[in-house]
């Protein structure tokens, strides 16, 4: 779908994506382009960003154009998503909301966003009525939008940018590589973490520990300086001082509980 969206855009805008990695660099509206997910989870059916993965940077291309100009959603598409992959999935909606709400750019608008689908993912992966079911089919693709929408006004925070580190150097896939970190975040999400450790014992999902002793130093700190290069997130998460409070080596601890 990010693929999609940033095609879109690079039809109608000259030279290469490259160039348009960041906010509002786009000059030009793309071609029409319809969205029809056949995965739940990331927001990408409505979120403004066309995330790419490029020579120097894992950054999205963000303008008013990016978005879809129609989605299809369909939870039959969905139904036969791996049970993996449809936890991992559906848990990126869930810290998009964990991480819109805990932030300076939480708002009206994406509060009632983040509520509903945190409601709607505890329905699919909390209670006895979890599970894949073709009610919560219909609850996972509404959530994933809701949860897309949540985080397109307001922002992502720590998990996320951990994330964009480990998918960048490693290559890592993205619900999976927060799934990975979200594990390991109870001092910045105390809450949404517990509930994330009740889901994955819930439903007996491995989540591999250890990872980074095969990782050198250098790997490490490669991660880390992905990181630490997306301030937008962490001045909504942590404030105009982050840099007082995030270091490269704060991050490099980080991941070295992974
Ligand atoms: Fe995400």
């Amino acid at each position: 779908m990010d693929i999609a969206k940033a095609l879109s855009l690079m039809l109608t805008n000259e030279g290469s994506s490259t160039l348009y990695q960041g906010l509002n660099l786009i000059k030009k509206p793309g071609v029409y382009h319809v969205g029809v997910p056949t995965i739940s989870g990331t927001g990408a059916e409505v979120s403004m960003t066309a995330v790419l993965t490029g020579p120097v940077k894992k950054l999205g291309l963000k303008c008013e154009w990016t978005v879809f100009n129609q989605i299809v959603l369909d939870p039959d598409l969905i139904a036969s998503v791996p049970r993996n992959w449809w936890f991992y999935t559906g848990m990126d909606t869930y810290i998009h909301c964990i991480e819109s709400e805990n932030g300076r750019m939480n708002n009206a608008y994406s509060h009632a966003y983040a509520e509903q689908s945190m409601k709607l993912c505890r329905e699919v992966y909390l209670g006895e009525n979890s599970g894949q079911t073709p009610e919560n089919d219909d609850k996972l693709m509404v959530a994933s939008m809701m949860g897309g929408l949540s985080l397109t006004y307001s922002e992502v925070g720590v998990c996320h940018a951990l994330s964009y580190g480990l998918s960048k150097i490693l290559g890592t896939r993205h619900c999976y590589a927060n799934c990975l970190i979200m594990n390991h975040l109870e001092d910045y999400y105390p809450e949404g973490v517990a509930e994330f450790k009740e889901m994955v014992a819930y439903h007996q999902i491995d989540l591999p520990q250890g990872l980074s002793k095969d990782w050198s130093d250098d790997i490490i700190t490669q991660m880390a300086h992905v990181s630490y290069n997306l301030p937008h997130m962490w001045l909504h998460a942590i404030g105009d001082n982050w840099q007082e409070v995030i270091t490269i080596d704060l991050l490099k601890d980080l991941f070295r509980r992974l």
